[in-house]
């Protein structure tokens, strides 16, 4: 081994999983942000974990609902990774922008994203300050897998690709 910056370590890490962090507002609009930083981080009750930056849009709407939706990006969601990566839906209606359809969730007031592989409904159990980040715990109310199945969309650091050939 041989001592690094902590950058150029860190840019070796990848594959990493893409999903999408999903919210409802009070007025029932909904946005959704891609995220790399999430983990499984309990299993009895299931939880997920997810760190937001402090300035995005989709962290005021988990603060202020309490609940949220941690969708794997389906391997057709290139571009929806893409765009909804680089605006906020502060300024921005991104579902309308990409034209995507929802349907009703099972547990929760956000709703399920067409194209994503899997999703699940979060209720938020707790957070953690982290640096530039939050972490988000979420206890996960429900759980949901496209049907005929998607394969995950993978980030591999640079380029986005199917996480396996088969499922
Ligand atoms: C592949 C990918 C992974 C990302 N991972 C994270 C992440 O883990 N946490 C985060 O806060 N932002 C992450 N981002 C950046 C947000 O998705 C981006 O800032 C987004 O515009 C925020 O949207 P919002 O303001 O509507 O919440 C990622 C972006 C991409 C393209």
């Amino acid at each position: 081994m041989k001592t690094t910056d902590i950058a150029t370590a860190l840019a070796g890490k990848y594959p990493e999983w893409i999903v999408f962090v999903v919210t409802c507002d009070a007025t029932g609009r909904v946005d959704l942000m891609p995220a790399g930083w999430c983990m499984v981080c309990s299993g009895e009750p299931p939880m997920l974990a997810v760190a937001l930056g402090l300035g995005r849009h989709t962290r005021t709407v988990v603060e202020a609902t309490g609940e949220f939706q941690i969708a794997f990006a389906g391997e057709g969601q290139r571009e929806v990774v893409d765009f909804a990566g680089r605006c906020s839906g502060r300024e921005v209606d991104k579902i309308a922008a990409l034209g995507l359809r929802l349907s009703p969730g099972a547990a929760t007031r956000v709703p399920l994203v067409e194209g994503c592989a899997r999703s699940f409904e979060c209720r938020l159990a707790g957070s953690l300050p982290s640096g530039d980040h939050v972490i988000y715990v979420g206890e996960i109310l429900a759980a949901h897998v496209a049907d005929p199945p998607v394969r995950n969309l993978v980030n591999f650091g640079g380029w986005y690709g199917p996480a396996r050939a088969e499922e």
